[in-house]
């Protein structure tokens, strides 16, 4: 009767060890089957109380089953444990030959390449670089370039004024002009005046409240209108390439005299005329001229003695042109989609 009990426990283990597929179970059934009050321990402790001949073959017969599923659960354990190595090598898959993740990397914006490269040619033609302040005075912005208050001419610059009177945003970089005179006087001049300036305009495809301007300014004696279109067209041929033509357009500004709009030839149908220059052939670069007397005065210098040129340039302007930018507001919308093509 012992011998057919400890055969059906050993069928009984073996059996339930065929249902165990993980780690948990797995110990769970070592407990039930080969722990403490298992059924075949309790074989072992119950020997005393059998008969004397029949102790040594339960015993050993007790020891075989023991052993078969000792046998049986270290098979199981190794199984249960390749299983599960192979299981987490496919789900956690790493796979080292592929290459790295790029970080995504910064670039500069559309109107700065721009405005670094006309700043670039102008300063290897040996001008220097001066920052002026964005926030300015009336006075500065204004008055000092021959403009009074309440004249007409205010009119071509819409202001953003603060609260403290006196006190707005830059409409143009030209107020650096005087900064910079007032610096340098009587010392002769050679400088481009690069940065942002703000007009409080109705925006469209060709207006935004913020844009770039790049000033050029040189006062010195015997400067001319010569010397002015001379030094725009190597800056033209430097920034366009070699055979591109300028063009000086009569025009008004109060802080020139005689005033100009600087065209340059479209470099894409070299004159011809195309959509980008809406086929004219030309391209506006900015405003242009002799400095007017009163604002040399205003800034330190002679009139009868001194004389410059100066001229205000649009990167985004360049920029636009170049790679066919058809809508101004682009530059300032900061949409990665349109920045990132740059
Ligand atoms: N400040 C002018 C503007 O923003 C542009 C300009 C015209 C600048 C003629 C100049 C100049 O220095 O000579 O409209």
């Amino acid at each position: 009767e012992v011998f057919t009990q400890l055969k059906q426990i050993q069928q009984k283990g073996l059996d339930e060890l065929q249902t165990v597929r993980d780690e948990a179970s797995l110990q769970a059934w070592r407990t039930a089957h080969l722990g403490r009050s298992s059924a075949v321990m309790q074989v072992f402790s119950g020997l005393g109380g059998l008969d004397k001949e029949l102790r040594p073959q339960v015993g050993q017969q007790a020891n075989l089953v023991k052993q078969a599923l000792e046998g049986a659960f270290a098979e199981r354990e190794s199984a249960v444990k390749t299983a599960a190595l192979q299981q987490s090598l496919a789900s956690e898959k790493l796979d080292v030959s592929l290459p790295g993740r790029r970080r995504p990397q910064g670039r500069l914006h559309p109107a700065t390449q721009a405005l670094n490269e006309i700043c670039q040619v102008f300063v290897e033609m040996g001008f220097q670089i001066y920052r002026s302040p964005e926030v300015e005075t009336d006075v500065l912005n204004f008055e000092l370039l021959n403009i009074p208050a309440h004249h007409p001419a205010r009119d071509m610059w819409d202001t953003f004024h603060t609260t403290t009177p006196g006190i707005l945003l830059r409409t143009h970089t030209s107020p650096g002009q005087i900064r910079l005179m007032r610096e340098a006087a009587p010392a002769p001049i050679r400088a481009i005046l690069p940065g942002m300036c703000y007009r409080y305009e109705q925006t469209d495809a060709s207006h935004e409240s913020q844009f770039n301007q790049i000033e050029l300014l040189a006062v010195g004696k015997g400067i001319t209108f010569g010397d002015l279109k001379g030094t725009l067209d190597e800056f033209a041929v430097r920034m366009f390439g070699e055979g591109v033509r300028t063009r000086l357009r009569p025009s008004y500004f109060p802080f020139t005299e005689p005033s100009a709009e600087l065209d340059v030839q479209c470099f894409l149908c070299m004159g011809k005329g195309c959509n980008v220059c809406k086929g004219t052939g030309w391209l506006e670069l900015g405003g242009c001229g002799m400095v007017h007397p009163v604002v040399l005065q205003n800034g330190g210098y002679d009139p009868e003695v001194y004389s410059g040129f100066a001229a205000g340039l649009g990167p985004e302007r360049v920029a636009m042109m170049r790679y066919r930018i058809e809508d101004i507001r682009s530059f300032w919308a900061n949409d990665l989609r349109f920045l990132e093509q740059f």
